[in-house]
């Protein structure tokens, strides 16, 4: 296995000191690059994550650029739920789209489980991208089962879920049939990420912050927690990210976390006195303050770093993903003042 165990990335995401706060940035690969928007011309963005030579350019696209402490590998939520039998399209400026949304115990049929080679190319890919790192530690991703269901349910974006909560809370056995088997694939899809070759996974549950504390522990965290702790043995970091879930941090640490993602909502230090001393956190930038002029960032910067010194362990980020229209050379400033303020 090749975890960088002594890059600034992983040990941040143990809880060990570091020479610097290591950087990184949810879609740092994306529409915000001239050099993203020029390979992707033509090419649709499923087949892009097909495409290991394609994974691998746009991977490092940013690490080339911005001087980041870590690279994410290029694909999306749902090219595993794809690659599993679901008829699906991800359409540009709205993202994941189901031609047969799943709703009831007869479709459930159409989710077939996962195995590694479904999604060999992903192994492939992996494997370039390793050894083109080097020293920089690449981290593999999955959804979670909640924000997964939510596009199988409502078949698309949605703003309220109305349809993936009338199954959760009128449907219990077949929304936990339907969540155990988006574990199982999760899982399998992280393994073959982890043999391949990534230092740490990040599990995406971007939507559960449309849930109270009590619901997502009752109808999601355990299925979130199999995903977890199935990686347990791994060796790898895991990171825990959702947006909106300030009431969720403790419970999304206790899923089997060894980092928790914070949004901009919720400030470091108040986050580490809800999950605790024993994990490290990732955040928290608000993506709009890139808009706001250098002074702007330069302060509230400062003001994350501050605060991040009160967890064990910090890992730099924004509280989302870098927006499409992003300027490119705030976020190469930005990585250079992370490492300038927090350099020994
Ligand atoms: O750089 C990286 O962060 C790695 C790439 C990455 C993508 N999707 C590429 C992508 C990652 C980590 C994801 C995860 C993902 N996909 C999430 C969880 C993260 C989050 O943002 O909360 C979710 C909810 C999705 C589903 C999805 N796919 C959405 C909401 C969209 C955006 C729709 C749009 O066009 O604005 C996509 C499409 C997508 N995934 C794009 C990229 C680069 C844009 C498609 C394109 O460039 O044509």
């Amino acid at each position: 296995m090749t975890v960088l165990e002594d890059s600034p990335f992983v040990r941040a995401c143990r809880g060990l000191p570091v020479t610097r706060t290591p950087v990184w940035f949810m879609r740092q690969a994306g529409r915000s690059l001239p050099e993203y928007r020029k390979i992707r011309e033509g090419v649709g963005m499923l087949e892009s994550c097909r495409r290991p030579d394609l994974v691998t350019e746009i991977t490092l696209q940013p690490v080339r650029r911005h001087n980041v402490d870590a690279a994410i590998f290029f694909s999306d939520i749902v090219v595993p739920i794809a690659a599993a039998g679901i008829d699906l399209d991800i359409v540009a400026g709205t993202g994941p789209v189901v031609a047969e949304p799943i709703r009831a115990e007869s479709d459930l049929a159409r989710l077939r489980e996962l195995v590694p080679a479904d999604v060999d190319f992903v192994t492939e890919a992996i494997k370039l991208l390793v050894a083109e790192l080097g020293e920089t530690p690449l981290i593999g991703f999955a959804g979670a089962p909640f924000t997964l269901a939510s596009y199988l349910i409502e078949g698309g974006p949605s703003r309220t879920y109305l349809k993936t909560k009338a199954m959760m809370y009128g449907a219990p056995d077949l929304w936990n049939a339907l969540l155990a088997r988006l574990a199982d694939i999760t899982l399998t899809f992280l393994r073959v990420q982890v043999d391949a070759g990534v230092s740490a996974v990040q599990l995406f549950d971007s939507w559960a912050g449309a849930l109270s504390e009590a619901d997502y522990r009752r109808y999601v965290m355990p299925h979130s927690a199999r995903v977890l702790n199935g990686l347990l043995g791994a060796g790898v970091p895991r990171i825990h990210f959702g947006v909106g879930t300030a009431v969720l941090l403790e419970a999304m640490g206790e899923a089997g976390a060894d980092v928790v993602g914070v949004d901009w909502r919720t400030p470091l230090d108040e986050a580490t006195r809800r999950i605790g001393p024993d994990r490290a956190v990732q955040g928290n930038l608000d993506p709009a303050i890139l808009f706001a002029g250098w002074e702007t960032v330069e302060r509230e910067t400062r003001r994350v770093l501050r605060q991040g010194e009160s967890a064990p362990g910090h890992v730099f980020n924004l509280g989302h993903g870098v927006m499409p229209e992003t300027d490119p050379e705030i976020l190469t400033r930005l990585v250079a003042l992370v490492h300038e303020v927090s350099g020994s």
